[in-house]
């Protein structure tokens, strides 16, 4: 997500720094630990900084189960973000937030999620993602919290390239359909992000926000499209059930995100998910 906001600020006509804990191979960055608020207190002053978006979280969904992890986990989903909107409060600014689906998944439904729904996680990612939203809107900052779900894109690692490779290389595969959701290319969420901060359009509307692809697939499908897009056609791709699949975590069975309020308030792009996953092959494909 950071590296797509990179991409997409690149124009801008405001002054964007970028940070991160470790240095960045190739690119400018400033180092910062965002679960030390003076250091970002410093780095506010002396960059004059009034906007934060933070893509920094603990995103590692089976690792944050470990018991010995969970001190570590809360601190980076929970107190960092308290940290930054407590920065952003002391000299007036905004807190761009992104957090996600995994904070419902404990009720069954299966209507999209509305912004107003009580969080139901299932795990302790939801959990700790879960408080840091509650920890921002305690702090008294103005904030944009967005949710979203099944990040994709030609950065790092995520289900696309995995897939990718995995329809390039075995004969046959099997992929879950019994949870669905909607895939995300984190480029159009960056977008969004950034046309809502160049447009100035947060004044007056802080608050939680979904932001997803359109439409509705199951990881099944969404392979499928990966595999059909990338022209991987010897691969025979079987449908199964998540139990076959043990994992520590019980992931959301229906995770649909409403985009309704998004849309309405900031009048963004939202692309169908399948018009998003062909731009980031045909980018991979390239590279
Ligand atoms: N991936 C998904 O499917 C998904 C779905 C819904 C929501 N989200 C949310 O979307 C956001 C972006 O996710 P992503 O997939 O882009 O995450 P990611 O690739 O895991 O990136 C997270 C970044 O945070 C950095 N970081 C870790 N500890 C830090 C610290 N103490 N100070 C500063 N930076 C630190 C990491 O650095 P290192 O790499 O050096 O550790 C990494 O660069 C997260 O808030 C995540 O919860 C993700």
């Amino acid at each position: 997500m950071g590296n797509e906001m990179r991409i997409v600020t690149k124009d801008s006509k405001d002054q964007y720094i970028f940070t991160d804990v470790v240095e960045v191979e190739g690119q400018k960055t400033i180092i910062l630990d965002i679960t030390n608020l003076d250091t970002i207190r410093s780095i506010v002053k002396e960059h004059d900084v009034n906007v934060i978006v933070n893509c920094a979280a603990w995103t590692n969904v089976d690792g944050a189960e470990a018991p010995e992890k969970y001190e570590l986990v809360e601190l980076l989903n929970a107190k960092a973000p308290e940290n930054l909107a407590i920065a952003m409060k002391e000299v007036g600014g905004l807190l761009v937030h992104i957090s996600t689906d995994y904070v419902f998944g404990g009720d069954p439904y299966n209507t999209p999620c509305k912004e107003d729904q009580k969080g139901t996680p299932t795990g302790i990612y939801g959990l700790t993602k879960l408080h840091g939203e509650q920890n921002i809107q305690k702090s008294g900052a103005d904030y944009l919290i967005f949710r979203t779900a099944w990040l994709y894109s030609e950065f790092g690692k995520n289900f696309v390239k995995t897939m990718l490779n995995l329809t390039a290389t075995k004969p046959q595969l099997k992929v879950v359909f019994d949870q669905v959701g909607t895939p995300t290319y984190a480029y159009d969420l960056a977008k969004a992000i950034f046309d809502i901060i160049e447009n100035r359009k947060y004044t007056g509307n802080t608050g939680i926000y979904h932001y997803s692809n359109e439409g509705v697939c199951s990881w099944y499908d969404f392979t499928k499209m990966i595999a059909e897009y990338s022209g991987q056609t010897e691969c025979d791709i079987q449908p199964c059930h998540s139990d076959e699949f043990p994992s520590p975590v019980k992931r959301p069975a229906y995770s649909v995100l409403d985009k309704t309020k998004v849309k309405e308030t900031f009048v963004v792009s939202v692309p169908y998910w399948t018009d998003s996953l062909k731009k980031c092959i045909n980018n991979l494909s390239k590279l």
